[in-house]
């Protein structure tokens, strides 16, 4: 299939106006078979969702006449012929033939000479040196203001809770992701393993936050052709992610919960850490990420006690036994990884956000009735917003009078009155918030 109209037709099921929009993992997961033509599109489809506020703006100021609501494809395809002018190095006659004939192939040749016109004219504002026409291409860039890219429900909340660190945050969401392995010490140190890298024509850094991550230059990288692969030397995972093994510190002998566990990023590094637990159960809501994680507990020959069950729902798993110590790892807005999944930008709501919010703070007071007295629960989550973190944490001190949250040493992001918030860092960690709760 080609490439562009692969994108067309994904984007048409996520973006607003789609019927039951689906995330970009559903619609990814059947890719084009061609790997060059599947990177083609992706860099396509994660450009126009990144940018579709302001992309769209720009299309409409040079519409005459609005598109009407069943020519919803052909607005798609605009999106991705702006996003070409703006952003890709493909030559421009390439785009602008090859963009405008996807009217064609939707079967609508009457909108092969509008997208073929406004994309020319796109690409002659870009490029014009004269005063007149240089002040309209300066419009569109300004248009092209990270910050009117992102969805009200976000701008509001970051505006409101960090205002000093918002342009900065709405900087990194629009650059891609890096690509973060987590090293296990089991079986190679850092340091060796950065050496196998260079050896293998791969460039990388030590993370900042921890000794277990390394950065890659080049985030697009096939995993499996990273030396060490198969020997189950390093996982994929953020920094930040990396964080909350660190933070909890197994120890031999306990009994440790990993209470929304799939895919098991913590889970087996929580393994890793500290091979002689007593037991390690985690526990998640979804079958098929269950799976998921029984696959990555294999391929790291690593062992768990998996239980799928709607983990606030004790009668429906656990075993009477209290734990040592609890990982909560919430469902939540995630929007400290929006740089990774910018569809949440267009599938999640404001009205969400209290939904959450409830749901984890259920979560939270079901688990802290399971933790042993002196006991360690890790609440974290890839949110950036208060009301899922510090909030939330907050008002759980305030109502049990046995909680008392420690303090965490990160070198990084912001303290808060109770735990600690990364915001996310071009080129590092993504967006994390840590609370350690210690029971009296
Ligand atoms: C942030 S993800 C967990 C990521 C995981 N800890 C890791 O590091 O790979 C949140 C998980 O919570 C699960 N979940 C949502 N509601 C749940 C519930 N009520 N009980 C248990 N798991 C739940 C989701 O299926 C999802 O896998």
């Amino acid at each position: 299939m080609n490439p562009r109209l692969y994108a067309v037709e994904v984007l048409l099921q996520l973006l607003p106006g789609a019927h039951s929009p689906r995330s970009l993992t559903t619609l990814l997961a059947k890719p084009l078979s061609d790997k060059l033509s599947q990177a083609f599109a992706c860099e396509l489809i994660y450009g126009v969702t990144r940018w579709y506020q302001c992309l769209t703006t720009i299309i409409q100021i040079h519409l005459h006449k609005p598109l009407r609501k069943k020519d919803r494809d052909i607005h798609i395809i605009l999106l991705l012929g702006a996003y070409q002018v703006f952003f890709s190095k493909q030559p421009d006659y390439a785009v602008v033939s090859e963009t405008s004939n996807l009217s064609r192939l939707r079967y609508k040749p009457w909108a092969v000479g509008l997208v073929n016109a406004l994309l020319r004219k796109l690409y002659q504002q870009q490029n014009q040196k004269n005063a007149h026409i240089a002040h309209i291409a300066h419009t569109q860039v300004e248009y092209l203001n990270p910050k009117l890219a992102f969805p009200n429900w976000i701008k509001n909340n970051i505006e409101r809770s960090y205002p000093k660190q918002a342009t900065d945050f709405y900087q990194t969401n629009l650059t891609k992701a890096p690509l973060t392995l987590r090293i296990n010490h089991k079986h190679i140190s850092t340091q060796a393993f950065l050496v196998n890298l260079l050896d293998n024509g791969l460039q990388a850094r030590c993370g900042e936050l921890t000794n277990t991550s390394v950065t890659l230059s080049e985030s697009t990288t096939p995993v499996h052709t990273i030396p060490g692969f198969n020997q189950g030397q390093f996982t994929v995972q953020d920094e930040g992610a990396q964080l909350c093994a660190q933070l909890l510190q197994p120890q031999p002998g306990e009994r440790v919960l990993d209470a929304c566990c799939a895919p098991g990023g913590k889970t087996t590094h929580l393994l890793e850490q500290c091979a002689e637990l007593a037991e390690l159960v985690a526990v998640d809501s979804s079958a098929k990420r269950l799976t998921q994680t029984q696959e990555n507990l294999d391929r790291l020959d690593l062992c768990a006690t998996l239980k799928q069950a709607a983990v606030e729902q004790l009668d429906d798993w656990w075993d009477k036994t209290p734990f040592d110590k609890i990982l909560v790892d919430a469902p939540c807005s995630g929007t400290g990884v929006l740089r990774r999944h910018p569809d949440i930008m267009w599938l999640k709501k404001a009205q969400d956000v209290p939904a959450l919010a409830q749901k984890q703070a259920k979560i939270l007071r079901s688990m802290w009735q399971i933790l042993k007295p002196r006991g360690k629960l890790l609440y974290c989550t890839c949110s950036v917003l208060p009301q899922e973190n510090v909030e939330l944490i907050q008002a759980f001190v305030a109502e049990k009078t046995d909680a008392h949250v420690l303090t965490v040493n990160i070198p990084w992001g912001i303290t808060q009155t109770v735990g600690h918030q990364l915001l996310p860092k071009i080129g590092a960690y993504d967006g994390f918030y840590y609370a350690l709760i210690q029971k009296n």
